[in-house]
């Protein structure tokens, strides 16, 4: 969500004119984001990132996943899940999301194996998944926790813990600010995790050749990798948009709230019905998610609306995801997961058919936006509508 004011452009102005754009021994931009947003998230560390792909493998290869072993992922996410699954070596096992739209935990348990190392909830649309079931799960199971909150920053998750921060329940977090996410420098990540080793390892993967401007008393025996290093100018975007993202969050709950008590319940007078979500309240409410018993509702209530049917968004499937059902891991045989000795017992039988649930309920539930910016009139206006729509016979 690209909100951007005079603050941002200030900030790049005296990056700019300072001629502070590196951000090791020149800027202090980058490593004072790292440090605030390990507050706000409440984690030990915070490493920033090119992009949330970068954030993500970093987070995978930090925690020690590689050849030899089976991340699940769910079957509703971005591609880039199951990239990074790959580009740390390791095989993407893609099982059913539920009704909250997050992971089954019922499905990640049937799915565990021998070779399962780690699982990816993926908090899509600022969804929080199941994560008490999930951590109890993983906990038996002896399984690492990777949150993919690409789509979740500045939400949160009120579970049996209370309130925690999307991104700092697991063992490691991933974050995006792309151009589309609540917070956004262009493109940019981070990694966050209380471990002190994941994090060696993650800054080993986002910028391997730190040691020459960091000092080589690094006990650190680091390794070759990519690099996937921020620059001073995102790190003072992102300073700007860390002030801002509460405001707008709470801003989207308070829209959420006025829109679920005049849409959804006897009192609406709607037979509207609301998605299963997660925790007693929280997540980041970019987006309300309606769920119809069928496609045809879904779609007529979509196009009356201006929403979108979340099995249409054309990205977010594991049927679009044809490089991974196709095996096309790597660049180079060598270098393909799928080709690798280690890999062999691996599971990565992959066909479109095999997580029909998820497709039927993407294919029945329809998001609508909410916006930082929405006036009162604004809200008022997508109610109308929401209520109109559900009025039609298809839907109701
Ligand atoms: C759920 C999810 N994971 C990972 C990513 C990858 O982030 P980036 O585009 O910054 O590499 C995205 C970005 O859209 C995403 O939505």
């Amino acid at each position: 969500m690209y909100t951007v004011g005079r603050e941002e452009v200030e900030a790049v102005r005296e990056v700019l004119e300072g001629g502070k754009v590196f951000r090791y021994g020149i800027g202090a931009q980058c490593s004072r984001f790292e440090e605030r947003y390990a507050e706000f998230l409440g984690t030990r560390f915070c490493l920033q990132t090119a992009s949330g792909t970068n954030a993500l493998t970093a987070a995978l290869i930090g925690a020690q996943i590689g050849p030899g072993d089976e991340v699940i992922v769910p079957a509703c996410t971005y591609m880039a899940t199951p990239i990074a699954v790959l580009a740390a070596g390791a095989i993407p096992v893609i099982v059913d999301i539920n009704e909250s739209i997050g992971i089954d935990p019922q499905a990640f348990e049937a799915a565990v194996g021998p070779r399962t190392r780690a699982v990816i909830p993926v908090h899509m649309w600022g969804l929080p998944c199941d994560m008490d079931e999930l951590m109890k799960i993983a906990g038996r199971h002896n399984i690492l926790v990777i949150e993919d909150a690409c789509q979740g920053v500045g939400g949160y998750y009120v579970g049996s813990g209370g309130k925690a921060m999307l991104g700092s329940i697991g063992t490691v977090g991933a974050f995006s600010f792309n151009y589309y996410k609540n917070m956004t420098c262009g493109e940019g990540g981070a990694v966050v995790t209380n471990d002190e080793r994941i994090a060696e390892r993650a800054m080993c993967v986002i910028d391997p050749c730190r040691f020459y401007w960091d000092g080589r008393e690094n006990t650190f025996a680091g390794f070759v990798s990519n690099g996937a290093r921020a620059s001073e100018i995102e790190g003072a975007i992102l300073n700007v948009q860390l002030d801002r993202i509460p405001g707008m969050i709470e801003r989207m709950q308070a829209e959420q709230r006025t829109i679920l008590a005049r849409t959804v319940g006897p009192q609406s007078g709607t037979p509207l019905r609301r998605a299963p979500f997660n925790g007693a309240e929280g997540g980041c409410a970019t987006h309300t998610m309606y769920q119809f018993d069928d496609a045809a509702a879904a779609d007529a209530f979509a196009e009356s609306v201006g929403g979108t049917v979340l099995i249409k968004t054309g990205r977010h499937v594991y049927t679009e995801w044809d490089p991974v059902l196709d095996h096309r891991g790597g660049p180079h045989p060598a270098l393909n997961p799928y080709e690798m000795e280690a890999n062999r017992e691996c599971r990565m039988d992959y066909d479109r058919e095999m997580c029909r649930r998820s497709l039927d309920i993407l294919s029945r539930t329809v998001s609508v936006q909410s916006h930082p910016e929405h006036t009162q009139a604004d809200t008022d206006a997508l109610v109308d509508r929401i209520l109109a729509a559900a009025k039609q016979p298809a839907v109701s």
